[in-house]
This record gives structure tokens, C-alpha cells and sequence, in this order.
């Protein structure tokens, strides 16, 4: 197809890209974009340039921009790519936090941001396994997410040609895969299990969220995406997963990639040639008891004076003290209420405090959907499907417009298998927020509009 851009259309063109997928096409990148362009266009089904031209005049589905960004984007990656990465991770950073997590909650959360076909969200997934000789006593979730539904439903067959081993340590496959038909190697299942992937676009979605898993993370991978960013979405997106991470927690980019002053808001540590990028500690504020309302509640501890509370935070282990010496000492303030402190335990990944004052929510409002969906977003984080699927409907019975619930049930439905179901509720979520306008926050969501929920449910439909 002949699209034979003008230099306007062009430069209306770089702007919508950099506008909905953050991505730079500066004048002298112009002859890529109108490749990429004519790319997307045979894939989309134009008949020439004149089509062509009417479909860049007219608003782009999120459908078409994705689409787009799969020929602007360099869809490359294999298993341990920049293996100084890896080791680094391996020897410098999963070792002290294993330590940490033994005697807690033994959980890791790991985010490949920008994962493409998978490869590093699995490469992830291994290197714990290796780290953890007692993984099945283990928590261990491993979130790929990318812009491309191309690349996430290739990630999810976990099925991979000799090309994306590349350079993979000798042990890799013999460990790891098996082989299976078309020369092809298969993920071990457990492995696999540790894995799931989700569409997040980097630069239009919200996170750190509960809802999208983008919340109280240990690790992140984000590499080889930055360096298509223009500036104003780097700088978004590195304060962005600053908040994603726990206190503590690493994130590492590509060794290009590492700006100092980019990344200024974190602790460097070096590694050989590897940077790591991590989120220092809050400077930690004890609260007291007559502080007011307003304040962050960081433990349940007030719920225990309530008729219809049990919650009784677990005492952080003295390493874990150690390092963050008062945040253990701080008093919720009176007047927190149980959902408000199992939203902030559910925040900061603390997981199972959060069940147990979700469970202290529901026993003093037993009519509230709202608690009764965020125990299912925790069950759901703790990895009892059932019990979240069960939980959503509680939610449902209670209210059934309830936007997320049945986003929630799509999304869990899918990943149990029941494709019907999840068709059917994501179908739902679809018709009600038609009713609402895009502009319009979907309720309990963190602030996503209803636009968004609305084009990002359209794209897990057809994926
Ligand atoms: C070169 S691959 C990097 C894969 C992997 N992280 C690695 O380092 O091997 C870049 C990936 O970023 C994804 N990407 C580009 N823009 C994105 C955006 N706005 N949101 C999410 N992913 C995006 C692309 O779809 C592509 O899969």
C-alpha cells in the first residue's frame, strides 16, 4: 500500500504516537514511522492510500493504535538477555530478600514491564526458582504485562523456537523445557505457574494499581522500552514505578537505559556494570493515637477495639525492623475504618493482614460490595481463585452493576480456563460502562475512566 504521507500528516501522526503510546518519532525517525504505518495499514485491512488517509483523520480505536505499535516497536527479546541483569539478581538481590521474606510472608511480587513475548518474565520466574530450593512453600508472581496482545498471547503459550535462546546458558533448556512438536520447547508447567501475563500500555494505563497487579513490588525488569519513550513519558514512567516498588524494592533497565539523573528519586547501586535502581525507605513518621483522621493508617492494630474485629497485624521479624525501624510502631488513628486499613495493607502487599481486615470490613457492614471486592482482589494476589471467584459473587448479589466485579470474574474465569464465563461477564462490564461517560472514573478502580476500562476490556476480548 502506497500511503504517500505528507510531512503534516506526518508530524500530526508522531504526535498521536507519542501521545497515546508514549513513543518519540522525532523528524529524522519520520521514514520509520510512515514504514511502520504502511505495515499497520496492510494489517488492518486498507485498500490504498486514500483509505488510509481517512483512517488517520478519524479518531484510532485503541485497537488500531496497538496495532500500530506493534510495527513502532522492536518486538525482540530471548531468555536471559543481558545476563549481567540476571546474575546480579541472582547473587545481589534475591539472596537478602529471600532472608527477609523466609520467616514472613514468603512472597515475592516480580513485574516484567514491557515484557514482549514472554521470555523475561520467564527468564524471572527461573532465576527464583533457582533461588528458592523450597519454592513450593513459596508465593512467587512473576507479571508480564505489554502493549503488543500479539507478543502477551504468544508469552501465554510459553511454546519457544531455538531463536530465543539465544545466548541462554547451556542449563537453560535441559532444566527448564521440554521439547515438544515443531521444534519447539515447552515452559516447564511449573515454572509457567508462576507466570501470568496481562495488556497494560505504559503510557496511558494507571499504575501502580491493586486491580492491574501493579502494586507492592519486589522487583522490576523494565528494559529495552524506555529508550522508545519520548522524554515526558520517561520521566513519567520512571516516577511511576518508583510507587509501584515496596520500600526496598529494585528496579533495573537496560545498561543504556541507566540515567542517573532519570532515576534520580532512587538509591544507585552498582554491580560491575550493572546498575540497580532502588526505592530507599520512608523517612518513617510515628503516628499517635490523638493524630487526626486523615492520617495513613500503615497496621490494623485500632481494629482490635472494635466488637466485630480479629485482626492481629503480624509483628515484622527483627530484619525486617531493622531496616525500617518505626514503620512497626505506627498507631492507626482513631476512626480508621477496616476497609480503609485493608486497602492500605492490600497496597503495600501485605497480603494477608489485608484478608484478615477485609474480613473485619465485611463482618461491620456486611451489605458493602466494596469490602467484599477488595477481599476478592486479595484472594485473588494470595492465589485462591476460588475463593476470590467466590467473593466476586458476594460482590454481585449485592450489586450487580458492579463495573469490576465482573472484570475481575473475566479476567479470573480466563485464567481458570472457563472461557464462556469470562466472555460473558467481560461482555457485561462492557454494557454497563456504556452507560457512563469515558471521561467518568469507574468506581473502587484507583481512578481508571471508564474509556479505558472500556478499550482495555475490548482488547482482552479479542486476545
Ligand atoms: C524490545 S522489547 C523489550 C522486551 C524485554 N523487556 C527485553 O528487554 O528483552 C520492547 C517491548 O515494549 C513494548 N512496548 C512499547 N511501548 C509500550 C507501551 N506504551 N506500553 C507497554 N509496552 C510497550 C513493545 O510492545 C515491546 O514488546
Amino acid at each position: 500500500m502506497d500511503l504517500a504521507l505528507d510531512k503534516s500528516e506526518l508530524g500530526e501522526l508522531s504526535d498521536l504516537v507519542a501521545h497515546r503510546l508514549g513513543l518519540a518519532f522525532g523528524e529524522d525517525r519520520w521514514p520509520d514511522l510512515e514504514r511502520g504505518l504502511r505495515a499497520a495499514g496492510a494489517e488492518l485491512g486498507f485498500e490504498g492510500a486514500n483509505d488510509g488517509r481517512r483512517w488517520l483523520a478519524g479518531p484510532l480505536t485503541a485497537r488500531q493504535v496497538e496495532t500500530l505499535a506493534s510495527h513502532l516497536t522492536v518486538s525482540e527479546t530471548y531468555f536471559f538477555r543481558e545476563p549481567g541483569s540476571f546474575a546480579v539478581l541472582e547473587r545481589e538481590i534475591l539472596p537478602p530478600l529471600v532472608a527477609r521474606r523466609a520467616s514472613t510472608t514468603r512472597s515475592l511480587r516480580l513485574w516484567s514491564a514491557g515484557c514482549c513475548t514472554g521470555e523475561e518474565a520467564y527468564s524471572l520466574a527461573i532465576a527464583c526458582a533457582r533461588g528458592l530450593p523450597d519454592l513450593p512453600t513459596w508465593r512467587v508472581s512473576v507479571h508480564g504485562t505489554d502493549i503488543n496482545l500479539k507478543s502477551l498471547s504468544k508469552a501465554e503459550t510459553g511454546l519457544y523456537g531455538e531463536w530465543s535462546f539465544r545466548n541462554a546458558p547451556e542449563w537453560l533448556r535441559a532444566q527448564y523445557f521440554s521439547s515438544a512438536p515443531g521444534k519447539k520447547f515447552s515452559v516447564a508447567p511449573f515454572v509457567k505457574s508462576l507466570v501470568h501475563f496481562s495488556y497494560l500500555n505504559l503510557a496511558e494505563d494507571r499504575y501502580p494499581s491493586l486491580h492491574n497487579e501493579t502494586n507492592a513490588l519486589d522487583v522490576i525488569f523494565f528494559r529495552n522500552v524506555l529508550m522508545y519513550f519520548t522524554p515526558e513519558h520517561q520521566a513519567r514512567v520512571a516516577a511511576a514505578l518508583h510507587r509501584c516498588l515496596v520500600d526496598d524494592g529494585v528496579l533495573l533497565v537496560a545498561p543504556a537505559e541507566a540515567s542517573s539523573a532519570l532515576f534520580s528519586m532512587f538509591k544507585q547501586e552498582r554491580f560491575g556494570d550493572v546498575l540497580v535502581f532502588r526505592k530507599a525507605a520512608l523517612p518513617v513518621q510515628v503516628a499517635v493515637a490523638s493524630a487526626p483522621p486523615t492520617q495513613v493508617a500503615r497496621t490494623p492494630p485500632a481494629l482490635a477495639s472494635r466488637p466485630a474485629a480479629t485482626v492481629h497485624p503480624k509483628p515484622r521479624p527483627a530484619a525486617e525492623a531493622a531496616k525500617s525501624p518505626a514503620r512497626q510502631q505506627v498507631v492507626a488513628p482513631p476512626g480508621a475504618d477496616a476497609l480503609a486499613v485493608a486497602r492500605t495493607c492490600a497496597n503495600e502487599g501485605r497480603l494477608e493482614e489485608a484478608a484478615v481486615a477485609c474480613q473485619a470490613a465485611i463482618a461491620a457492614d456486611r451489605g458493602n460490595p466494596a469490602a467484599q471486592y477488595l477481599h476478592a482482589v486479595v484472594c485473588r494476589e494470595l492465589g485462591q481463585l476460588d475463593d476470590a471467584v467466590a467473593a466476586l459473587g458476594k460482590v454481585l448479589y449485592l450489586d450487580q452493576d458492579f463495573i469490576l466485579a465482573h472484570h475481575t470474574l473475566g479476567g479470573l474465569y480466563r485464567q481458570l480456563g472457563k472461557v464462556r464465563h469470562s466472555r460473558r461477564h467481560l461482555d457485561i462490564a462492557l454494557q454497563l460502562l456504556a452507560a457512563h461517560a469515558r471521561d467518568e472514573l469507574v468506581p473502587e478502580s484507583d481512578g481508571m475512566t471508564c474509556g479505558r476500562l472500556a478499550e482495555s476490556i475490548r482488547n482482552q476480548r479479542e486476545a
